[in-house]
């Protein structure tokens, strides 16, 4: 495996060379995305964030490392760390991985392991042994891992999760996600939202079997993948409202009305708005996505730092702040405009007219033509004719 020297963040890393062959990259033997160093460089921010809310040296856990790029970035870039425990099941990951360690100097900090995810994070789950954070980072879905993590992490620890597997949770795989997740995905055009919520959902009740609670303190979206970051706390009162959080989405394919339930059993058959056919997804959790006191601390401490892509993570944080969480599941004005068989609107110039009107309005950091509102879709479709036609008056 030919290497190449990588600067992320304070780190000097050895990567795999990219090597093109017949117009395609070909696999190296070590895991390496450069694309993702955007993401690495949001969990430094979440898990300082998080050191410095609960005032102690932190344990972390680089579950899955690959060539060592996020479990040397956090044991450099971090303040707070008592260890940063990192593991892979590939044996050349980890031999990558350890020279990375010794390049950088934090061979003290540091511990490499080679066991399979579900093995290190039952020999780290007894009471003493827990970390405080647990980063989830595989290849597809982190399904087969989350039982064992939520056994390893401390009572209020941090468990940071990446779902890449996003044709189950957005519904163009329904029976795997129903496999993994014990969800019902749906292809609507907010299917990354549904399909965040699944994942959630999935976590509360993998949490609950254990008496355990979450809290969400960031959730986003990006082009191939999601992303949690979740607080977990032991208690059988918050583990039950937990679940009580969960509930299903009905959704009008004619005429793009959806509707919430907390149960099955209460989701009607046919819409409120039109009569045609509901269908449905679910069960999934119908709370907060992002903590915004914890999200501000986060863009604070992005204010001290000098990523190379620092403005990537701005844009994401800024995006998410304004976000009008309580109002569920955004709209998407090129959707509509669709049905409506009108030329598309800008974003802009619907929250525009939301405001006007005195409808709650806001971008989604989830979808470019997204908006979220609490206008029903019926009021939707009219302010949007008249916009067009005002428009064609010019
Ligand atoms: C997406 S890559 C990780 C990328 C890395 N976190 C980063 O930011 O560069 C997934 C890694 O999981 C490892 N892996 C796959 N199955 C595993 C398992 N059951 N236990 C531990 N590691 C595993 C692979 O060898 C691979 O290095
Ligand atoms: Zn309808």
């Amino acid at each position: 495996m030919k290497l190449v020297s990588k600067h992320e963040g304070f780190a000097e890393l050895l990567v795999p060379e990219k090597i093109e062959e017949d117009g395609k990259i070909r696999k190296a033997e070590v895991f390496y995305n450069p694309v993702m160093e955007i993401e690495r460089d949001i969990s430094i921010l979440a898990f300082q964030s998080y050191q410095k809310e609960i005032g102690k040296n932190i344990k972390i856990c680089d579950l899955m490392t690959g060539c060592g790029a996020r479990g040397v970035r956090y044991a450099l870039e971090i303040k707070g760390i008592e260890k940063v425990i990192i593991n892979d099941l590939n044996p050349s990951a980890i031999s990558l991985a350890k020279r990375n360690v010794i390049r950088n100097k934090i061979d003290k900090k540091v511990s490499l392991k080679c066991f399979d995810s579900n093995v290190i994070l039952n020999m780290y789950a007894i009471p003493r042994n827990r970390f405080d954070i647990i980063d989830i980072d595989p290849f597809g879905s982190p399904a087969p891992y989350l039982d064992s993590a939520v056994r390893a992490i401390k009572n209020g620890g941090l468990l940071a999760i990446t779902a890449t597997d996003l044709a189950p949770l957005c519904g163009a795989k329904p029976i795997a996600c129903r496999r993994k997740y014990g969800g019902k995905p749906l292809r609507t055009e907010y299917c990354h939202e549904i399909g965040a919520r699944i994942l959630i959902g999935s976590l509360v009740s993998i949490a609950a079997r254990n008496d355990l609670a979450i809290k969400i303190l960031l959730c986003y979206h990006s082009h191939h993948f999601t992303r949690v970051y979740a607080s977990i706390n032991r208690g059988i009162l918050a583990a039950n409202k937990c679940l009580k959080e969960m509930g299903y989405i009905a959704h009008c394919f004619d005429c793009l009305n959806r509707e919430i339930f907390d149960k099955l059993s209460k989701i009607k058959s046919s819409c409120n708005v039109c009569g045609k056919k509901f269908s449905f997804a679910g069960p999934l959790w119908l709370e907060e996505l992002y903590d915004k006191d914890f999200c501000r601390i986060m863009l604070d401490e992005l204010e001290k730092r000098s990523f190379n892509r620092k403005f990537e993570a701005q844009k994401i944080l800024r995006e998410i702040l304004v976000e009008k969480q309580e109002c569920l599941l955004f709209y998407a004005v090129d959707k509509i405009c669709s049905k409506l068989k009108i030329k598309t609107i800008s974003v802009k110039e619907v929250i525009k007219e939301l405001e006007l009107r005195g409808f709650e309005n806001s971008i989604t950091h989830f979808h470019k033509a997204g908006f979220r509102t609490n206008a029903k879709i019926f009021e939707l479709k009219s302010i949007l004719k008249e916009l067009s036609m005002r428009r064609a008056q010019k």
